[in-house]
């Protein structure tokens, strides 16, 4: 019987080059030419691993066709994305987390314009501050959106805090940290159970380590 292949969907990027460090420590042999590829689907048969590399929010909807066995997803999208997948070990990488920010000094009027990739994250903040604000949904410079008026405020991710800095933007309110998460499709997760479950202890037993 040949052995069981198992389908890794990741970001591209800054999430692909923690998560392939990541399993290195945890003893899965990837190829040097491994990091700089421009390839969408990497093969590694030596340890019967398939890499598909997409943009971050639709790693989860490979995960969750089942076209994917295995996601690495920040937790920002989980959020947002409400799919069925299983969350299985927070890999503590790519840490950053989501606030809201706008340019210093603002007045804001009757339900004031915020501007995000995360609609859902957001309305649910405000409301549970109490207050009404109109959502407008952009795909990314998220916060170009008060320099030009679009927007009095943002909701998106903080990393360094350099984009915000270099904007002439302030931090208002954090909303909640972030790491990027293992995730899994539930039916893979009955089938290959074994080669799943390996490779979450060992790294699990990296992340530990790592303290
Ligand atoms: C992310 C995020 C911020 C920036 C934060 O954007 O949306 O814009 O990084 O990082 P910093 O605090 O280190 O400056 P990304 O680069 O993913 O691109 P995007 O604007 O297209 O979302």
């Amino acid at each position: 019987m040949s052995a069981t292949m198992v389908t890794i969907a990741m970001p591209k990027g800054r999430i692909f080059e923690e998560a392939a460090e990541l399993l290195r420590k945890a003893g899965y042999k990837l190829p040097p030419e491994f990091d700089d590829s421009r390839k969408l689907i990497i093969d590694v048969p030596e340890e019967n691993l398939r890499f598909i590399l997409a943009k971050p929010m639709d790693v989860v909807t490979y995960v969750e066709h089942g076209v994917a066995d295995l996601g690495i997803a920040g937790k920002d999208v989980m959020l947002e994305e409400d799919r069925d997948v299983y969350e299985v070990l927070d890999l503590k990488i790519s840490a950053c987390y989501l606030a809201v920010a706008g340019l210093p000094d603002t007045t804001y009027g009757v339900a004031p314009k915020v501007a995000t990739k995360y609609p859902k994250i957001a309305s649910s903040y405000f409301r549970e501050q109490g207050e009404q604000v109109e959502i407008i949904k952009l795909n990314g410079s998220i916060e170009l959106a008060p320099l030009i008026g679009l927007a009095e405020r943002i909701v998106d991710i903080v990393s360094t805090g350099r984009t915000l800095k270099e904007n002439g933007l302030v931090e208002l309110q954090r909303i909640q940290d972030i790491t990027s998460r293992l995730i899994v499709n539930p039916v893979s997760y009955r089938m290959k159970d074994q080669y799943i479950d390996d490779m979450v202890e060992r790294l699990s037993a990296v992340i530990e380590g790592a303290k």
